[in-house]
């Protein structure tokens, strides 16, 4: 009988879907193992255990994998960011079709549906336009025993599990190589000058959030430092400082949050340096351009290349026609909305954020666009009242990562659009309201494509079509 402190060799076989490599022992016993991939046999040291599985740490490979690739990135190990950077691309591929087909049979039911693998991205480092690095007084060390620094100040991403804990990153290949070097720039500044960071724990100190939006065609960068209050002085010169260092900085706010959580989002926003907004352009298959104002705090996808892939299958799954009115829920800045606007006669986007339907209406005037409408609403509410859909005959659906409400799921499996195009990035989620939205016999699911919106990490886009049955 194994137990917590043993270690064992094991085969690793599989990925579970949160990206740990799995064992299967003879006796039907589970192992669950971070930093391993399929294919590898490994020492494994148990670390918890429960009665049908185990969670171990890595001891060491012992035969590798012909899976297994070189982590590009020196934090790779420890930091929460990209955790399979050790696996060959192809092999990410097909491991995100498995999780959607594995939460479609076991959470949705839906058996002998069709998977297609992901569809690849172009850039598997250096794709995301945002990125978000915490500061704090709690810093990840490599032992329990090292000495702490004297003012143990980090700048950087959470360790998976430890989520007050920050590795003081000093590379990151998500964003680009000049996103690591003012991060280093901001941290060295602020530890010169013996600035705190702020602690919800201690409730005081300053730095919060450092949040970078780079966008990839038209080249802004905009920093957005978060800090517990204003300091006008402190914040002009670093201002000053970081501007002049890196002229290709386009836009610098900085926002303050005196709010206890640990969400990097700003109460308010002081633009120090540009516009305080950047503009992202989004390539439709049907050859036109979109331009999109995105402001620090609304949603933009985080990879616009792939974005621009996941929207054409979007367009390219719904069928989208001149006589249509499709309803896009869950929609944003409006970045469905308007693509959809190209192809259907009519199209209405509703989404709860204020800032977001506030960019959504610039971006459909920026745009030209004048058979799009936006409305601020909870979608529960707005669909309480039939006429809010009445008319539509198209129905797209992006959700957060939660998914629909219950009762969203159970009003929408009452209706009868034409076609419902479901974007998730969360399959689970997305399996459990499918299950709901079938299980009056008015849906059937059509088609299922998903989409690798994020290279080296267990998350995986899911685009679904239902199609009514009559
Ligand atoms: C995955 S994003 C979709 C964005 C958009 N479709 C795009 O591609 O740019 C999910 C959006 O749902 C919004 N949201 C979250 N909960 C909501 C609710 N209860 N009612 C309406 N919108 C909500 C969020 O503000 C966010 O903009």
């Amino acid at each position: 009988m194994i137990k917590k402190g043993d270690e064992i060799t094991a085969d690793i076989s599989d990925l579970n879907s949160e990206g740990k490599g799995v064992s299967r022992l003879p006796d039907g016993f589970v192992i669950f193992s971070e930093n391993t991939v399929p294919g590898d046999k490994a020492l494994l040291k148990i670390k918890r255990k429960k009665s049908n599985y185990a969670e171990a740490a890595l001891v060491k490979i012992e035969s590798p994998s012909q899976d297994r690739v070189n982590p590009r990135c020196i934090h790779f190990g420890i930091c929460g960011g990209c955790k399979m950077q050790n696996l060959d691309y192809g092999r990410q591929i097909r491991y995100k079709s498995d999780v959607v087909k594995d939460a479609m049979e076991r959470i949705g039911g839906f058996k002998n549906i069709f998977i297609p693998d992901a569809v690849k991205s172009d850039n598997i480092y250096y794709y995301r336009n945002k990125m978000e690095f915490s500061f704090s007084d709690d810093e990840w060390k490599e032992s329990v025993t090292e000495v702490k620094d004297e003012d143990n100040f980090a700048l950087g991403l959470h360790v998976p599990k430890f989520h007050s804990k920050i590795v003081d990153l000093k590379e990151c290949h998500l964003q680009s190589e000049i996103t690591s070097e003012i991060l280093n720039f901001t941290r060295a500044f602020f530890k010169e000058r013996k600035v705190t960071a702020y602690s919800s724990f201690k409730q005081s100190g300053f730095l919060r959030f450092l949040i970078f939006r780079k966008t990839s065609a038209t080249n802004e960068l905009l920093v957005n430092l978060i800090t517990y209050d204003y300091n006008e002085p402190l914040i002009k010169e670093y201002t000053k400082a970081v501007t002049h260092k890196f002229p290709q900085i386009t836009d610098l706010i900085n926002s303050t949050s005196a709010k206890l959580s640990r969400v990097a989002a700003g109460e308010k926003e002081y633009v120090l340096f540009g516009k305080g907004y950047v503009t992202e352009i989004i390539r439709s298959r049907t050859g036109r351009e979109y331009k999109f104002l995105i402001s620090p705090q609304s949603f933009f996808q985080t990879n616009t290349l792939q974005a621009e892939k996941l929207f054409d299958i979007v367009i390219e799954t719904g069928d989208f026609r001149e006589s249509d009115k499709a309803l896009d829920l869950y929609c944003g800045t409006g970045a469905i909305t308007l693509l959809l606007s190209g192809k259907a006669g009519f199209v209405k986007g509703v989404e709860l954020s204020e800032e977001s339907i506030s960019d959504a209406i610039k971006n459909a005037k920026f745009n030209n666009v004048k058979n799009a409408e936006f409305i601020c609403s909870d979608i529960k509410k707005y669909l309480e009242n039939p006429e809010n859909h009445e008319g539509f005959n198209k129905l797209v659906l992006d959700p957060p990562r939660s998914g629909l409400h219950p009762e969203v799921s159970e009003k929408i499996s009452e209706t009868k659009f034409e076609k419902i195009v479901y974007v998730s990035c969360n399959p689970h989620t997305q399996a459990r309201d499918l299950q709901i939205i079938c299980s009056k016999g008015n849906y059937k699911i059509s088609r299922l494509q998903p989409v690798d919106m994020f290279p080296h990490t267990y998350h995986v886009e899911n685009v679904v079509l239902l199609d009514c049955i009559e």
